[in-house]
């Protein structure tokens, strides 16, 4: 199949294509700056979508791209409901008239944490200007094509040198002695992006379509999945600090007691992802591997 990866040099992005790759799939990567990626793709500017679109002529897109910096949405929430839902919904278009499907992206933050975990029909309520607007996306794709595929997914992690999410900074605090402040009250599925990554090929390639929940098999709150990385690492837990999110004065508020529940995926597969143990010995293994 002949696969465009939008948002390939990002972290799930880059799960995405070589996955894909892995597959034996034709993958072509669009990103907002070209390095790293064959083709600049801004979601500003929807032309720029267009043109790759009818160069590549896919056969399925997957829009990994995003205004992902949750409390930097807060500050900028006309760009990022440009970026997060009004460009998702011109790209189900363009891939509608071309005939691509298309996955798209959707997150935990679309439910306010009062309940959790949630399954796909249970009732949103965003808190924050990134859970709104990825929200909007979601509907605006699923209204504007009805075979396209929206993936909820959580704290996605991956050993990637280049990014910064929750396992690199982690890795990078020990590594220079620096304390490192974790939410006890913060409770979700941790998903490696690898994972992630197969699982949502698995789903376009069954023809499934509608809103599908992707993540780790268990619910932790950020310590606990610290504590796990440390034990997996051999790292002294000491420059872990539990603290309460309101603690952290982050500007965009977050769901605290949130998670993804899985079966939705179990029936439509009969396999869901694994849990946190089994993917950060993964990552203990690259990390050895690559010192
Ligand atoms: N990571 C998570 O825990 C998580 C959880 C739930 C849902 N998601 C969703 O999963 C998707 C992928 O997330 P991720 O973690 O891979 O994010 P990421 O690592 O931040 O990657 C996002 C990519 O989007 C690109 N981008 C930003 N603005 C753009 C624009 N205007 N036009 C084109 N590309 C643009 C970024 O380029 P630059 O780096 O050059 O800015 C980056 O390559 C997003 O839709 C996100 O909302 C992620």
């Amino acid at each position: 199949m002949k696969i465009l990866v939008i948002g390939a040099c990002g972290q799930i992005g880059k799960a995405v294509a070589a996955a894909a790759g892995a597959h034996g799939h034709r993958v072509f990567g669009a990103d907002l700056k070209s390095a790293g990626a064959r083709f600049a793709l801004d979601l500003a500017d929807i032309g720029s979508a267009v043109k790759v679109m009818e160069t590549v002529k896919p056969e399925l897109t997957v829009l990994c791209s995003a205004m992902t910096y949750v409390d930097g949405c807060e500050k900028t929430p006309d760009l990022a409901r440009k970026i997060n839902a009004e460009a998702p919904g011109s790209l189900a278009a363009l891939c509608l008239n071309s005939g691509s499907r298309l996955v798209y992206f959707s997150t935990e933050y679309v439910f306010d944490g009062k309940n959790g975990p949630y399954s796909e029909t249970d009732p949103v309520n965003p808190l924050s200007v990134y859970g709104r607007t990825k929200f909007e996306g979601e509907m605006r794709v699923l209204g504007g094509m009805k075979d396209a595929l929206s993936i909820r997914t959580t704290v996605v992690y991956s050993f990637d040198r280049a990014g910064n999410n929750f396992i690199m900074q982690l890795m990078d605090n020990y590594s220079r002695g620096v304390e490192m402040k974790v939410p006890l009250d913060q409770y979700s599925n941790p998903t490696h992006a690898p994972e992630l990554a197969d699982f949502i090929l698995e789903l376009a390639q069954a023809g499934k379509s509608g809103v599908y929940n992707v993540a780790g098999a268990d619910r932790l709150n950020r310590y606990e999945f610290a504590l796990k990385a440390c034990e997996a690492f051999g790292f002294k837990k000491d420059f872990l600090k539990p603290v309460a999110t309101a603690e952290l004065k982050q500007p965009a508020p977050r769901p605290l007691n949130a998670g993804l529940k899985m079966d939705k995926l179990l029936a439509a597969l009969g396999r869901a992802p694994a849990g946190a143990e089994k993917n950060l010995k993964i990552i203990a293994l690259a990390k050895g591997a690559l010192k």
